[in-house]
């Protein structure tokens, strides 16, 4: 190791002392980013196969995205929703044409929109649906990821995301991901909405049965029930549409939505619904004093001009379909299975050869940056603005680091 490189263990050393350990990230620092790449602190460059969990999907630094900040910067950025400002009308009608629907209430991070969308359904169940006070019922999937706040992680079925926080709320029932018979038999009379994420991201990039989200759509028309899609991981180009959940030709009630909607470069969340639905708030039921901010809005504009081009949808179901060839490959040389959508994918390892944390370090080690997820999944989601030579660069360091492992 030279001087230079001693760059990295001294800056994962001060990190490791003065923070809490809720997370245990790959020995990787980063200090400067564009497009698909980063550079770490001792000037090594890495393909980033994570893309801050679908946050980055138009890639670092995008060109337009960050002139937009820039701009906003020199102007205004921030009024708290005491006021109005001259980026919000327009953030809102593009976001809500975009979704199709009538209303968008924009927020910050993906918890809070799914915090959000939850009130709003509870509140449509009262005040519409005239479910009795207190009773009303949301029905969720197993192996859900929804967020960490402690409303969220009541229904997690996650124990390291649950375990020691509760007491938990109540309110929520749980059925298993893609059984729609368990779900229409868990929608009783006092269920004001259903809340999935059309593939489940955390959980390994779980695609549902064909059909299931069209019968969930049926199921929830029948009921007088709300469809709530949390699509802030699966949403916004990652799968090759805008929505995961229109490879069902499905239309939820609501649309969750976050991480690539701050472009990378602020936390901007929304939901989007009917005014049927959304229009259930009153003021001072609801808020954030950051939600809907000036820089927000001005990237959010942006990320949606990008979005209603089409070149990312296009782009991510184009090269989706290059990188998973190229990991289907894979499969019996050390993958047991490859799901995903787009530029999206689930890989097994098989455990016997490698824990998905050993394979996501020398992945590192290699310069690729990914995440494992339970065991032996690891998580492949590039930014949408990879290239064809940048995904076999990718899966030739995977099969490199399995073929080792295999020697
Ligand atoms: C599907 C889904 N919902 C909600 C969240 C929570 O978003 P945030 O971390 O911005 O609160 C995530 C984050 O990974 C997610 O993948």
């Amino acid at each position: 190791m030279t001087t230079v490189d001693m760059r990295t263990p001294a800056a994962l050393a001060e990190a490791e002392r003065w923070t809490a350990h809720n997370y245990h990230p790959l020995p990787v620092v980063v200090a400067e980013a564009d497009g698909a790449w980063v550079t770490d602190v001792d000037g090594r460059r890495y393909l980033d196969f994570l893309a801050g969990y679908s946050a980055l999907n138009f890639g670092h630094r995008h060109p337009g995205l960050i002139a937009a900040a820039h701009a906003q910067l020199d102007r205004v950025t921030l009024t708290s929703r005491a006021f109005v400002h001259d980026q919000f009308a327009e953030f809102c009608h593009s976001l809500a044409e975009l979704c199709g629907k009538d209303l968008v209430l924009p927020m910050n991070t993906g918890a809070e929109a799914v915090e959000t969308a939850i009130k709003v359904s509870r509140a449509w169940g009262y005040r519409v649906k005239a479910v009795p006070d207190g009773q009303a019922e949301i029905v969720v999937a197993a192996d859900n990821f929804h967020g960490r706040t402690t409303t969220i992680i009541s229904f997690s079925t996650d124990p390291d995301a649950r375990n020691d926080f509760g007491p938990y709320t109540p309110g929520f029932k749980i059925v298993p991901y893609g059984d729609l018979a368990a779900l229409s038999a868990a929608v009783g009379p006092n269920t004001v909405a259903v809340l999935l994420e059309p593939i489940q991201g955390e959980a390994g990039v779980l695609v549902p049965p064909a059909g299931y989200l069209a019968g969930v759509r049926s199921v929830c028309d029948e009921r007088n029930v709300l469809f709530i899609a949390d699509e802030i991981q699966s949403g916004l180009g990652r799968t090759g549409r805008t929505f995961a959940i229109e490879h069902e030709g499905v239309v939820p009630d609501m649309y969750v939505l976050g991480k690539a909607l701050g472009g990378g470069i602020v936390p901007v969340s929304a939901v989007a619904a009917n005014a049927d639905v959304l229009g259930v708030l009153r003021p001072g039921e609801h808020g954030s004093t950051f939600g809907g901010n000036p820089l927000a809005c001005a990237v959010g504009i942006e990320v949606v001009k990008l979005l209603r081009t089409g070149e990312f949808q296009e782009r991510s179901a184009r090269l989706g379909e290059h990188l998973h060839a190229g990991l289907n490959k894979l499969v019996g040389q050390g993958v047991v299975a490859v799901r995903g959508r787009g530029l999206w994918a689930g890989v097994d390892i098989d455990p016997a050869l490698l824990t998905g944390r050993q394979v996501c370090e020398r992945l590192a080690a290699r310069g690729v940056l990914a995440k494992d997820t339970h065991g032996s999944t690891i998580r492949l989601a590039p930014p949408l603005v990879v290239d064809e030579h940048d995904l076999d660069h990718a899966v030739a360091q995977l099969k490199a680091v399995l073929d080792e492992a295999r020697a």
